[in-house]
């Protein structure tokens, strides 16, 4: 594979910077702490990280709320620890993926103060969608609850389709799109590898604001299929990636755009990865799809064939930063355990069930060909923290929902290094901002290096594996098994899955190469139970 299309099989791997690694000890994770712990995801093996955005912002999204796009918030560290971040990371061999959010500023953006200050009718307020009128300009409703628009003590009103301090901007402005131009060169002039573009499907709104009755989705679910809705992946957002593209192609090395765009079917979201747009787009169908054999075969074979189409990469994701953990996810029961946040009093998931469904659905997802993104934590089998008290819950969802979604903060608890150190090895204090469940102290990555069968070695044995088979740019072919289970040949790997109640067969004379569980004594597969084998 040439470097410059390393994207198309790699693994990239999200660092959630404030609960990554804390070096300063105030509770909150930061770039020093991230690079200092850089060389652990060279051992894991992935190819790449992701960072979600670190950016100055008053933090009312924990950091989706940006208020200079050029700027590192002190809270975690300076622009020179960004440099020596990436810096570390390419001496290390890994590429280096930022967060890029450009469908609403914070409102303590200069920009936006600027709108305010200058009132009604002003061009400053032209950056933003403002509009007259006694009533809301119409009935949209942000993702996180309640109404889209907030009005200003002048009597207009503005579009936020999150929080009320996340206003939308108005990418009809020829400014705002100049602006955006400018930072994507600023930070690959400062060497990173791409961006991962935050709601990329709602820059561009239908001109009419017509309005939308459907009721509000949650983050982390998408629209049903259908003509798409007046605010999402409006036909005006490709003009704009095609445009970023061919900033992006002037630099040297394969520097990639990721699409987050909630949108389906497979074949409205490989519009996004057309020869002319982005490279990536995540495959949020994916993720959502249920433990079941059918449904993920069919959704297998319609990503695939819609990025085949357009040429582009198929990726794989079952966690992020917005969604219940998938070691919890899969712990429910099927059709449960999607809502955005678990909490205390919520049903709970089976711990146990969960990790041995999480274990087999990650050695499914990393034989598949195309590339895979993994989530801070789920190579230790983390599970969501179920258990947090409601007053320290920060997702501005848990508010806006009037407490009906307890929002994203169980699966964004700082991660766990080390059992018997302060906050779990996260930083040098006994601080954590949020705070971490005692259990965490038996998924510690000090509790599993090196410990044969742990989740983490399963990871690490996993990708080795993957790129010793070069599984991520081979091709997928499916082989007749049991009804309840997967099967399919990647180049010389023969991988099964068996989601049904029964144990099933390996193909005679297979070689276990890995196994998310143990066989059954007459060398079967179990429930729940992903294997890898040669023939
Ligand atoms: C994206 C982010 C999410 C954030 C939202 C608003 O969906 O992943 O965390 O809250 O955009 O920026």
């Amino acid at each position: 594979m040439p470097t410059e299309a390393w994207w198309r099989d790699a693994v990239i791997y999200q660092i959630y910077p404030r609960s990554f690694a804390d070096s300063d000890g105030d509770g909150m994770g930061d770039l020093p702490g991230i690079t200092a712990r850089l060389p652990e995801l060279r051992r894991l093996g992935v190819d790449a990280i992701w960072l979600s955005p670190f950016y100055p912002s008053p933090q009312h999204d924990a950091g989706y709320d940006v208020a200079d796009y050029r700027g590192v918030d002190p809270r975690f560290g300076s622009l020179g620890d960004a440099d020596k971040l990436i810096d570390t990371a390419h001496e290390l061999g890994l590429r280096v993926i930022v967060d890029l959010v450009p469908n609403h500023t914070s409102s303590e953006h200069a920009w936006f103060r600027a709108a305010l200050a200058a009132g009604p009718g002003s061009p400053e307020r032209q950056r933003y969608i403002f509009r007259d009128g006694a009533e809301p300009p119409n009935s949209w409703q942000s993702v996180f609850g309640g109404p889209a628009w907030e009005r200003l003590p002048d009597g207009q009103w503005y579009l936020h389709l999150f929080d009320a301090s996340q206003p939308d901007l108005n990418w009809d402005h020829p400014e705002v799109r100049a602006e955006f131009l400018d930072i994507l060169r600023f930070w690959l002039d400062r060497g990173v590898d791409g961006f991962r573009v935050d709601v990329a499907h709602g820059l561009i709104k239908d001109a009419d604001l017509t309005d939308w009755t459907a009721p509000s989705v949650v983050l982390g679910g998408l629209e049903p299929a259908g003509p798409p809705p007046p605010m999402w992946d409006q036909e005006g957002v490709h003009e704009i990636y095609r445009q970023w593209r061919s900033v992006l192609d002037e630099y040297p090395g394969g520097r990639i755009l990721v699409a987050e765009a909630w949108v389906q079917p497979e074949e409205r979201l490989a519009r996004y990865v057309r020869p002319d747009e982005m490279h990536q787009a995540f495959n949020f169908p994916y993720l959502e799809a249920p433990w079941a054999a059918t449904e993920l075969r069919e959704i297998i074979d319609s990503s695939l064939a819609a990025n085949d189409e357009v040429g582009a990469t198929t990726t794989w994701v079952l966690s992020n930063h917005d969604v219940v953990r998938h070691a919890s996810r899969l712990g429910f029961p099927p059709g449960e355990g999607r809502r955005p946040g678990i909490g205390i009093g919520d049903p709970q998931p089976d711990a146990g069930l969960g990790l041995r469904r999480a274990r087999a659905a990650t050695l499914l997802m990393l034989a598949l060909p195309g590339s895979a993104y993994l989530y801070q934590g789920e190579e230790l089998g983390l599970p969501e923290h179920t258990g947090l008290p409601d007053e320290v819950r920060q997702d501005p969802a848990w508010e806006r929902s009037g407490h009906v979604e307890r929002g994203r903060d169980g699966c964004r608890v700082p991660i766990p290094w080390e059992a018997d150190a302060p906050s779990f090895g996260f930083g040098p204090a006994d601080a954590s901002w949020l705070p971490q469940p005692a259990v965490w102290a038996e998924y510690a990555l000090d509790r599993q290096v090196g410990v044969p069968g742990s989740t983490y070695e399963l990871y690490r044995s996993a990708l080795r594996t993957r790129r010793t088979h070069e599984l991520g740019s081979g091709e997928l072919v499916w082989l007749a098994t049991d009804p309840g289970a997967l099967a399919f040949r990647n180049g010389d790997v023969v991988v099964v899955t068996n989601f049904g109640d029964e144990p099933v067969a390996l193909p005679g004379g297979a070689q276990i190469l890995l196994s998310s569980e143990p066989l059954d004594a007459g060398g079967l597969v179990p429930t729940d139970v992903t294997v890898w084998a040669m023939l």
